[in-house]
């Protein structure tokens, strides 16, 4: 774009949407009146003139046919203001009507005849010849070389021409003004519901509480738009409550491994003699081991949130579940018979994800059934269809139906006394569902008469 335009161009873009609305209404209006005002003029001139030509023929031949009949009264009687002048071979006016000369023939004999041959009308200067304004001038030849010039002024169709263009040049300022006038107000008062908004939103940004925009009673865009940010907004304020609680929630379980450290650590330096400090430290690692593992399982959800994916590779779950029930059955000493039943597949089903999460799923599923089993924990894998199922059993109490949902939520326990001195923050589940749900697969609780069955269910990798 050259310098020269880009100046207003930009001026334009700066203006506010009323102005440059009302703007390109108006000009596009004043286009629109100036053509038809144009057109009209044009039209409205072609009639009158061909109205004049009308009359002048028409007297033309009336006075043709009295001259070829030789009934021609001197002078010759003009009822209306047209003009006549008959004459003869030698180009003599040998009749007129009254408001023209007698001796000057209106058109000298050169345009006579000329007007005669092609039959058209003249527009012809009156002045010379004393009569007001132009003319409109017709020759028709009668019997004899008989001439008959017949004229009538065209001054009135000239001033009511003038007149019209004075209406239209006043008037179309007058309704270019209206336009704009009433185009101003209206795009206002269609911009008043999102000058609204705007100021609601800002209010939004100021204080915390009030946090929905002004909704306009008209059902039209600016309601749909102010709905659709409420919505965001609504949306938004769950997100940040839920936010919120966790915050509060991961402090609330900070606290209690911080205070027993602070307490054992207390009591210890309050009574230095005869402290046995190797209890002392092993209830500290103990606590100390709580808030690592609370640590971790509260940056696995962080990175799990944030949509970071782990690395996707194939991983073979028969293997993966055979190596953590073999890890499970060396360390655990809980007195259970711990027969992980991996079920034998034809194909070893392996899905795409990450090693490190999916063994996390497993371990946290194994955990559970672990704290929970009266005397047998197993873990199955089957492969249907396009889908790798994985399953951990166990026969403790189970979990009530209403209850098996509530479960996968972050920081809830069900038995809170008991998972507390497990060392649980109740993350456990919440993040099985969570990475579950990254590798696009699904997991839910169910009744395994008696126990609890966990089912995770993974797409097969292809
Ligand atoms: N196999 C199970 N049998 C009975 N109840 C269970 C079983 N697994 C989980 N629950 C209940 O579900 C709750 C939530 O489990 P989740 O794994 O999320 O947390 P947690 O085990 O308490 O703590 P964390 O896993 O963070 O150490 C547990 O507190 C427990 O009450
Ligand atoms: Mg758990």
């Amino acid at each position: 774009m050259p310098a020269s335009l880009a100046r207003p161009v930009t001026w334009w873009r700066r203006q506010s949407l009323r102005l440059r609305v009302t703007a390109a209404a108006t000009a596009v209006l004043a286009l629109a009146l100036a053509a038809s005002a144009y057109v009209f003029v044009a039209v409205l001139g072609e009639a009158l003139v061909r109205g004049i030509d009308d009359q002048v023929y028409q007297r033309g031949r009336e006075i043709v046919a009295l001259s070829d009949a030789n009934r021609l009264s001197d002078p010759v009687v003009s009822s209306d203001n047209t003009i006549v002048q008959v004459l003869d071979r030698e180009g003599r006016i040998v009749d007129a009507t009254p408001n023209t000369d007698r001796l000057v023939p209106l058109l000298p004999a050169a345009s006579r005849e000329a007007a005669v041959r092609t039959g058209s009308p003249l527009f012809l200067d009156g002045r010379p010849y004393a009569l007001p304004g132009p003319l409109r001038v017709r020759a028709l030849s009668a019997d004899h070389g008989v001439t008959v010039i017949v004229a009538r002024s065209f001054a009135e169709v000239e001033s009511s021409m003038v007149t019209i263009g004075h209406v239209l040049i006043a008037g179309m300022p007058l309704l270019l003004a209206l336009l704009a006038a009433v185009s101003w107000l209206v795009v206002g008062r269609t911009l008043r519901p999102i000058a609204l908004l705007r100021r609601g939103a800002a209010e939004v940004g100021a204080t915390a509480r009030s946090r929905r925009l002004p909704v306009p009673e008209a059902r039209d865009e600016v309601h749909a738009l102010a709905t659709t940010l409420n919505d965001m907004l609504g949306r938004l304020e769950e997100a940040d409550a839920r936010q919120r609680a966790l915050v509060s929630d991961a402090a609330h379980e900070l606290r209690s491994p911080l205070a027993s450290i602070r307490l054992q650590l207390e009591v210890a330096l309050s009574h230095p003699e005869g402290q046995d400090w190797t209890e002392t430290a092993e209830g500290v690692l103990e606590d100390t081991l709580r808030l690592s593992r609370l640590a971790e399982d509260l940056l696995a959800l962080a990175r799990l949130d944030e949509g970071r994916l782990g690395r996707r590779e194939p991983v073979d779950l028969v293997s993966m579940a055979r190596r953590t029930a073999e890890r499970y059955g060396l360390d655990l000493d809980l007195g259970l018979d711990l027969a992980p039943s991996v079920s034998p597949v034809v194909a070893s089903p392996v899905v795409l994800g990450d090693t490190l999460d999916l063994r996390r799923v497993l371990a946290n599923l194994v955990d559970n059934a672990l704290r929970h089993a009266a005397s047998a924990v197993g873990i199955g894998v089957r492969a249907e269809g396009s889908v790798a199922e994985l399953t951990v059993t166990d026969d403790g109490p189970g979990i009530r139906p209403e209850d098996r949902e509530r479960v996968f939520d972050r920081f809830t326990r069900l038995d809170d006394a008991r998972s507390r001195d497990d060392g649980g923050a109740g993350l456990g589940l919440a993040i099985v569902r969570t990475t579950v749900e990254a590798h696009g697969g699904t997991v839910h609780l169910e009744d395994a008469s008696p126990g609890l069955r966990a089912v995770v269910r993974l797409p097969l990798a292809r």
